[in-house]
């Protein structure tokens, strides 16, 4: 299965000052949630999008969609918009999403609930998840129900993606059952970061 050809059309927004600035306005706010006091590069996204695997009529949902890098790649790289999915709890981040990417789907909640905040219509139906919330920095009883939560929107055997700072694994696979791999790693984002996937 491979990420579908099909490029969008619409035109996607490019505010890279702007994005800048709002997410630092949130680390100053949040500093532990951001984890990082500037948004996902370019490189750092395209390792994201280019891992990515959706059948036709599958969805992408992204947990912690930040500012929006992530997912503006997701687009460029030719994920429908109607398909794409962002849980976001900052109001002002997921306002900003919403604002950046008015196609998209933005739900502003905490991804500690993931199967409430979702539509049953996408359960079961997500290609990939990706993880873009500081993970490393959150106890096991709060990590626990959102990596539940990220496989209960996956057909089984699928994989989650998560972006990380961390060499080793950010997430203690072993206490909660999984194996990771390490997919790519980019010197091209401040600091360095790699691409994990995580399976059952
Ligand atoms: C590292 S930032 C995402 C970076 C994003 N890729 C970007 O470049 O803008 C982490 C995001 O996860 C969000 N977040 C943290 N904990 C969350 C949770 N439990 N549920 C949903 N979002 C969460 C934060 O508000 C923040 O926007």
């Amino acid at each position: 299965m491979t990420l579908s050809q099909s490029k969008t059309e619409r035109p996607v927004a490019r505010e890279p000052l702007a994005e800048k600035a709002v997410y630092f306005k949130q680390w100053l706010r949040a500093p532990l949630e951001m984890g990082s006091v500037a948004p996902a590069s370019p490189s750092l996204c395209k390792l994201v999008a280019d891992n990515i695997v959706r059948g036709p009529n599958e969805y992408i949902v992204e947990t912690g969609g930040g500012t929006g890098a992530v997912s503006r790649a997701l687009l460029e790289a030719g994920v429908p918009a109607e398909r794409l999915i962002v849980v976001e709890m900052a109001p002002d981040l997921a306002a900003h999403l919403r604002h950046a990417h008015p196609d998209i789907t933005v739900i502003e909640g905490d991804a500690r609930r993931l199967l409430d905040l979702l539509p049953d219509s996408v359960i079961g139906r997500v290609g990939t998840v990706i993880c873009g919330i500081p993970m490393a920095m959150l106890p096991l009883d709060v990590m626990r129900p959102i990596v539940e939560g990220m496989f209960a929107l996956m057909p089984p055997g699928r994989r989650f993606l998560h972006y990380s700072f961390c060499i080793t694994s950010p997430l203690p696979f072993k206490k909660l059952g999984l194996s990771p791999e390490r997919i790519g790693f980019t010197l091209g984002n401040f600091p360095p970061a790699s691409v994990w996937g995580y399976t059952t």
